[in-house]
């Protein structure tokens, strides 16, 4: 009670109203030195525990039959697409409606989502570097949550009790968003679902004021859209796309950075997600000398709301329509390649907008790239050494934000600090 008073106080204060944000994004340093909402989370696990790293993301059906209960489950989030009181009675009636359409274009591109395969490929190679390069809190041992598709999170804290961490015996677990730019629909969708079960699975049911003891001890890499390592891996990507134009004709290739939209609700909420996907666009782009002309489009739209543009494949057919056929796609908020890839990308954009022009290329997704492994393992390692439970910019909420299950997530997750520095001071 004594921790949640303040705190509560402390996120209520950095949240509930626009007039904050001046204060509290004027000096991260100043934020993290005078406000104990984000203090270090001391490091309580020992070798013989170790770490438990737990990808997140949003996930994807591996076989067609998943299609289905994928979409009901995406159409149900209003994290992710806000339909309003009636959210329950239309998610439904839009997932079982597209559900055929979409399992069509999940045979086109194999039979199923690579989503699981490369997200279980990085979080285990990841964790073989993290070993080498921080003894201290080894083993790390990989997990996958995924919001939509299995392993959900429910599956994975389960598997993360049933290896012994939590539920008594304690330890560290770091969840680390796979979305390198944070917005509430996604990353903050995925730390709300993993509030959620650990509340049901660990914590008291309720106002979750006192935490049990033994519980897991979270910290989070909530986003990391300008990370050096993450813009190299990228940059190294176009280098090897534009290798393939002719000389004469490489300087004239326009850069399309395509990210996944948002509805204009959303961006109006306040959300972060377009300013931190332009911040890695501008980074990759300086990485490249500024060499080239390059746009920030957004793709994969659905329904009649305004969502943000301009749409990645209006850019391409009106680029066309005006003669520019060198134009490379860059998936710049996506890990790996899924279906907004494979399909969206390849085949509509490319295929069907451009025509399979050949000067109409896609840059390769990041996937199984050295360079974005070790990048993930130096960005773990920088978190576990700096003890932060989360960033100070996770605490502050969207200023539109009305939705009390960001706030005790928030309150949540800033805790952690706390708890941990209780168990070790009571140890
Ligand atoms: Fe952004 Fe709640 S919607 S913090």
């Amino acid at each position: 009670m004594a921790l949640r008073t303040p705190l509560t106080r402390a996120v209520r204060r950095a949240t509930s109203t626009a007039t904050a944000t001046p204060a509290l994004s004027a000096s991260s340093a100043q934020w993290r030195r005078g406000n104990a909402t984000v203090a270090p989370v001391t490091q309580s696990t020992g070798p013989k525990k170790g770490t438990a790293m737990v990808f997140m993301n949003m996930g994807g059906p591996s076989t067609t039959d998943e299609v289905g209960s994928f979409l009901s489950m995406l159409f149900a989030d209003a994290d992710l697409i806000p339909l309003g009181r009636l959210q329950n009675y239309i998610g439904p009636l839009i997932a079982r409606r597209r559900t055929p359409k979409i399992q069509k274009q999940y045979a086109e591109i194999g039979g199923g989502s690579p989503i699981r395969k490369w997200s279980e490929h990085q979080a285990a190679e990841m964790c073989k570097l993290l070993d080498q390069t921080s003894p201290e809190t080894a083993p790390h041992k990989p997990y996958v949550a995924f919001r939509y598709a299995n392993p959900l999170t429910e599956d994975t804290y389960k598997q993360l009790l049933a290896d012994g961490f939590g539920g008594g015996n304690g330890g560290r677990a770091v969840a680390f968003t796979q979305y390198p730019q944070y917005s509430c629909s996604t990353t903050g969708s995925s730390l709300n679902e993993l509030w959620k079960w650990r509340t049901r699975l660990e914590g008291k049911r309720g106002s979750g004021e006192v935490e049990p003891k033994g519980a897991i001890n979270w910290s989070v890499i909530d986003r990391w859209p300008a990370h050096s390592g993450l813009v190299e891996a990228f940059a190294e990507l176009i280098e090897q796309k534009l290798a393939t134009y002719p000389a004469e004709r490489r300087d004239n290739v326009i850069l399309l950075f395509s990210a996944h939209s948002l509805p204009m609700s959303v961006v109006n909420r306040g959300d972060t997600y377009p300013a931190e996907v332009a911040a890695t666009v501008y980074a990759v782009m300086q990485r490249l000398g500024m060499k080239y002309k390059y746009r920030l489009v957004w793709q994969s739209q659905v329904g009649p709301q305004p969502w943000l543009g301009a749409q990645t494949s209006d850019t391409v057919k009106n680029l066309m329509k005006k003669g520019q056929t060198d134009m490379l796609l860059i998936p710049i908020a996506f890990t790996s390649d899924h279906i907004e890839t494979l399909y969206e990308l390849d085949k509509e954009v490319i295929g069907e907008d451009a025509e399979g022009h050949e000067g109409v290329k896609r840059v390769d997704s990041l996937n199984g790239s050295p360079t974005f492994i070790k990048a993930l393992a130096d960005l773990a390692a920088a978190h576990l050494k700096s003890g932060e439970a989360c960033s100070p910019q996770m605490i502050l909420r969207c200023p539109g934000c009305t939705s009390e299950r960001c706030l005790a997530q928030k309150e949540f997750f800033a805790r952690q600090s706390g708890q941990d520095k209780e168990e070790a001071a009571a140890a």
